[in-house]
């Protein structure tokens, strides 16, 4: 009798191991990363004070799209992007939209996507405190191939606030913006640290949940 208890009992630990490793493998497998996008370089021609073609409105910019999964691929949809101007702190006005082609990108790649923006209306030379903002959101949605297979689609959206030298017009930090979720203001720190919060607390319940299966 006890033996055969005994038995159950190593089938049953052995079971809950397997079951155990089996979602945790699953879960490392089917685990997808958002690719990160970047406003790499930003011109704006119509800024630049030494050259006369002020009429020139257009947008050009590179966007940097990376993708995290070291053994997924991600297939964009089509990049829609917009540039809004800030008026003041708080307020943005609409100034052109851009789109990109769709594509794949494989494992681990990084892709520089260059593209151009003609804004419609006038007083581009709008400034906050005497610097110039723009607002730059990217949407699309995303699916990950999984060895051969590919998932659902995912919505990838974000958003960051760009300045731009008033004399040369170029994005005055040369490093690439992350279009994370910074929220359409000027001066407000508030989102990162919730993103922050979010993230670290996504970390502790999948800290929990691998504790309770292993
Ligand atoms: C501004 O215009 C001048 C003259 O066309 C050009 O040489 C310069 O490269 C432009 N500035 C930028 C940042 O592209
Ligand atoms: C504005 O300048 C860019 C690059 O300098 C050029 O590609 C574009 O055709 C120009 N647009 C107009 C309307 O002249
Ligand atoms: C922007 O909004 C913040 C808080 O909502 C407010 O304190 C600030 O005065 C506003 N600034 C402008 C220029 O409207
Ligand atoms: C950008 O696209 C949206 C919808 O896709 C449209 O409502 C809006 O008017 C466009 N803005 C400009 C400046 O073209
Ligand atoms: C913006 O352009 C208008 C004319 O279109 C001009 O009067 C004004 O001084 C410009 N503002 C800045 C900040 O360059
Ligand atoms: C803007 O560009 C001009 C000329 O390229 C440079 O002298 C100035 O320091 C820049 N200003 C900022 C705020 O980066």
């Amino acid at each position: 009798m006890a033996r055969e208890s005994a038995n159950c009992c190593t089938c049953c630990s052995s079971f809950i191991t397997g079951t155990g490793l089996t979602i945790l493998f699953l879960w490392l497998t089917l685990r997808t990363q958002h690719p990160k996008c970047f406003i790499q370089s930003f011109y704006f021609p119509s800024l630049n004070k030494t050259t006369n073609s002020h009429h020139n409105n257009t947008i050009l910019f590179t966007l940097k799209l990376a993708n995290q999964n070291k053994d997924k691929g991600v297939k964009y949809d089509h990049l829609r992007l917009t540039f809004n101007l800030f008026l003041d702190a708080n307020t943005t006005r609409p100034l052109a939209n851009s789109t990109l082609d769709s594509f794949y990108q494989g494992h681990g790649k990084t892709a520089e996507k260059f593209g151009s923006a003609e804004p419609h209306g006038s007083g581009v030379n709008r400034t906050v405190d005497g610097k110039v903002f723009f607002r730059v959101e990217i949407a699309t949605r995303v699916k990950y191939k999984i060895l051969f297979f590919y998932t659902k689609r995912h919505r990838l959206f974000g958003g960051a606030n760009v300045e731009v030298n008033v004399s040369s017009g170029e994005k005055v930090d040369p490093k690439g913006i992350r279009l994370g979720n910074v929220p359409p203001r000027l001066g407000s720190e508030a989102a990162p640290v919730r993103g922050w919060l979010i993230a670290f607390s996504r970390f502790f319940v999948s800290l929990l949940f691998f504790i309770a299966f292993t």
